[in-house]
């Protein structure tokens, strides 16, 4: 079934992977709201969109700020919100500091779905963000891993909980995003040149499995590999 006439809330929808998400469901006539916590951004990602997409700011840290985003119905949730990495080799973890990390992709991702649910379609979707870091770690990536694999569970566990609500994630390898940007470009190279594809994903194919979820009716509790054969190298 189609997107069209349907609201589409993207929390992380300013940018990146969101951004590319929002731009799909509009295209395909879905009404589409963006949101995040940086009001330039959310600006400029609303005059950036098709023409009718709204952008709304939220921290979904905060669970005030979520209650007042969620104060209309809904039929599909994209969680894509990212904030800088923090935690590094266990050996010598700021724990406060690696804690604070699981606050906007963790626990925010948490708190959005659970003030989203009261407006969210008994037949609407919830499409959650991973990375290919939860079964292919890098050294001194555990915490990452730790934190991707969560969403995965989390995907599983809560496609079983909200039924017939369904519930997935998508496991990204590398997708080129403003995220990206800090990464040295000799690194990028090599990153790069050792995907199957011989090069990270865009946007819009970003954009484009996450409306696979939302259209296809009988996808629930999946990690749907979005990630040019990344889990194989
Ligand atoms: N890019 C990749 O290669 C890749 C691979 C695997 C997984 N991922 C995951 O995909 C997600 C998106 O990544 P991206 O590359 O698209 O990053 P991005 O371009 O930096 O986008 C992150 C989005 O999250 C929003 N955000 C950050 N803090 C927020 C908060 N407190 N409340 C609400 N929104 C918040 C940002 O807007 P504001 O700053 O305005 O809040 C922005 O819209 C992340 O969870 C990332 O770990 C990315």
């Amino acid at each position: 079934m189609g997107i069209e006439g349907q609201h589409v809330v993207v929390i992380g929808g300013t940018s990146g992977i969101g951004l590319g998400a929002a731009r799909v469901a509009a295209e395909a006539g879905a009404r589409v709201t963006v949101a995040s916590s940086s009001a330039a951004k959310v600006e400029a990602a609303a005059a950036d969109l098709p023409a009718g997409v709204r952008g709304r700011v939220v921290d979904i840290r905060d669970e005030a700020s979520l209650a007042a985003l969620f104060d209309e119905p809904l039929d599909h949730l994209v969680l894509s919100p990212g904030d800088a990495l923090r935690g590094g080799p266990v050996a010598s973890l700021d724990l406060a500091d690696a804690k604070a990390g699981l606050e906007v992709r963790f626990w925010g991702v948490i708190a959005a779905i659970k003030h989203a649910l009261p407006q969210l379609a008994e037949r609407g979707s919830i499409s959650l963000t991973t990375g290919t870091v939860s079964v292919r770690p890098f050294p001194g990536g555990g915490i990452s891993s730790g934190l991707a694999a969560s969403i995965d569970g989390l995907a599983r566990g809560l496609a079983v909980e909200l039924a017939p609500r369904r519930v997935n994630a998508i496991s990204f390898g590398f997708v080129e995003t403003p995220m990206l940007d800090g990464f040295p470009e000799q690194l990028k190279s090599a990153a790069e040149a050792k995907q199957l594809v011989g090069r990270f994903g865009t946007v819009e194919e970003a954009g484009r499995a996450y409306l696979y979820l939302m259209e296809n009716d009988y996808v629930t509790g999946t990690v749907l590999g979005v990630d040019g054969g990344a889990v194989l190298v």
